[in-house]
């Protein structure tokens, strides 16, 4: 059976699969997941599968009555390890008190059983750091490993846990200092393990990248980008490894956040192939179906045709006809539009719903005019010239007022003409778009 990403799932109860910012444990031919749930007081549930196309809830395994810290509480991108020793299950999260992002901690719970009542233990900052977006690893030897984000997200921390998994027992790394790397998820392929993270852009999605080491806790490589410069309009949460009597296949688990609407996230499973040893590459699958047994899997795309155009973490949109700049919202057709190549590196920008270009305000050519939607026309004032900025990022000129598109930061438009500066200054940059492929 085939799984179609970036929609909403169901299990086999007819209810819409709640496992956000998950993790996964396989016993005994099931897959198990673990994930968000933000339903009432629900906060983490448990389902399984044998063919990861048909899931099963088992279990809130997490609520707000399983302790009073975590009523209220937001608990996050949620992992389970099974420690051989104890025989317990051992589950790391980030927590938060439910009301905003200042705690920056992380909560430890446990179960006798995989899908049972987990009890919940503490929340704590380890060794003091603060502590975000996080996952869990059991290295071959059964040690396991804690990484999270600390230091305003700014770095990432890699901890070894207590032989109980139950705490720290040291900062063993900190990896790309500054670099603002989160959504970590770890994965071992022959000799090397493979770090893939997100950048830091709130629930927007952002450029992916990976990096890999032949020691966790050893030197790592320099970070190398992954997908597309919105990883797919997905952010990364685990790594399955699927050992099948053909092949072993890695599977890339995403969460398709929508800022706009949160229960309207779905997710996204996408085989992450290996050019060589040391090089993952993840492309965009419209369908996946895998042989579980044999590890095959066959991927199928659908094209869409269509573009967002993203600015400064905000989306081009049309507003009771108005030009402006919005939270991205995957239920927003007017957020899409089509781009018409002219001639190479020259583009018209066609609104998807209404049908109208992109042109400056009729007849305006001066800095600071403002921008509009009209019917087609062969004029220069609906041809845009691409700058291209790197990262995937242009700089849209228009053909005749000679100025370049922009939005000023941190408000939701009107949209301006303005001197075009050829540089950019990163994601923020109130000129830098990012015209992002729509993949369904
Ligand atoms: C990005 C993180 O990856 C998510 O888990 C969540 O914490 C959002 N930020 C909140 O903005």
């Amino acid at each position: 059976m085939k799984i179609t990403n970036g929609v909403q799932w169901l299990d086999t109860a007819g209810n819409v699969i709640s496992a956000h910012g998950g993790g996964f444990l396989q016993k005994d031919g099931y897959f198990y997941w673990f994930g968000e749930n933000r339903n009432g007081k629900k906060l983490v549930s448990c389902y399984r599968s044998r063919d990861l196309v048909n899931w099963e809830f088992l279990n809130d395994v997490v609520t707000m009555d399983t302790h009073p810290e975590l009523n209220p509480s937001n608990c996050e991108r949620p992992k389970v390890l099974y420690n051989e020793k104890t025989g317990k299950y051992v589950m790391w999260l980030h927590w938060e008190n439910g009301i905003h992002y200042g705690e920056a901690r992380c909560a430890v719970l446990v179960s006798d059983t995989v899908d049972g009542d987990y009890q919940y233990l503490r929340s704590f900052r380890p060794l003091g750091h603060m502590s975000r977006d996080c996952t869990l690893y059991k290295d071959d030897d059964g040690t396991a490993y804690f990484i999270s984000a600390a230091n305003e997200n700014a770095d990432l921390h890699v901890y070894r846990l207590t032989d109980d998994y139950l705490d720290i027992a040291a900062l063993e790394k900190i990896l790309w200092a500054g670099q603002k790397r989160e959504a970590p998820a770890l994965v071992k392929r022959g000799d090397y393990y493979f770090l893939v993270t997100s950048g830091c852009t709130g629930w927007e999605p952002n450029q992916g990248k990976y990096a890999y080491a032949t020691s966790i806790t050893g030197e790592w490589s320099e970070l190398k980008n992954l997908g597309s410069p919105t990883t797919y309009d997905t952010q990364p949460t685990y790594i399955l490894t699927i050992q099948g009597t053909e092949k072993t296949t890695y599977l890339y688990v995403g969460d398709r956040w929508d800022p706009s609407d949160y229960h309207n996230s779905t997710y996204a499973f996408l085989p992450l192939e290996f050019e060589d040893d040391t090089t993952p590459k993840l492309s965009w699958a419209s369908t996946v179906e895998i042989d579980v047994e044999t590890g095959e899997v066959t991927t199928e795309v659908q094209e869409s045709g269509l573009y967002r155009l993203q600015v400064n973490m905000r989306y081009l949109t049309v507003e009771e006809g108005q030009l402006k700049a919005a939270r991205l919202s995957y239920a927003n057709e007017n957020q899409l539009w089509e781009v018409e190549e002219v001639v190479p590196e020259i583009i018209r920008i066609k609104h998807h719903k209404t049908g109208k270009y992109l042109q400056p305000t009729a007849g305006s050519t001066e800095d600071g005019a403002h921008v509009e939607l009209a019917d087609r026309a062969d004029s220069a004032s609906q041809e845009w010239s691409l700058y291209d900025t790197g990262g995937g990022y242009v700089k849209l000129q228009n053909r005749h007022s000679g100025l370049a598109l922009k939005v000023q930061r941190g408000t939701e438009g009107p949209i301006f003409q303005t001197e075009m500066n050829p540089r950019r200054y990163g994601w923020w940059d109130e000129q830098a778009f990012l015209l992002a492929k729509v993949f369904k």
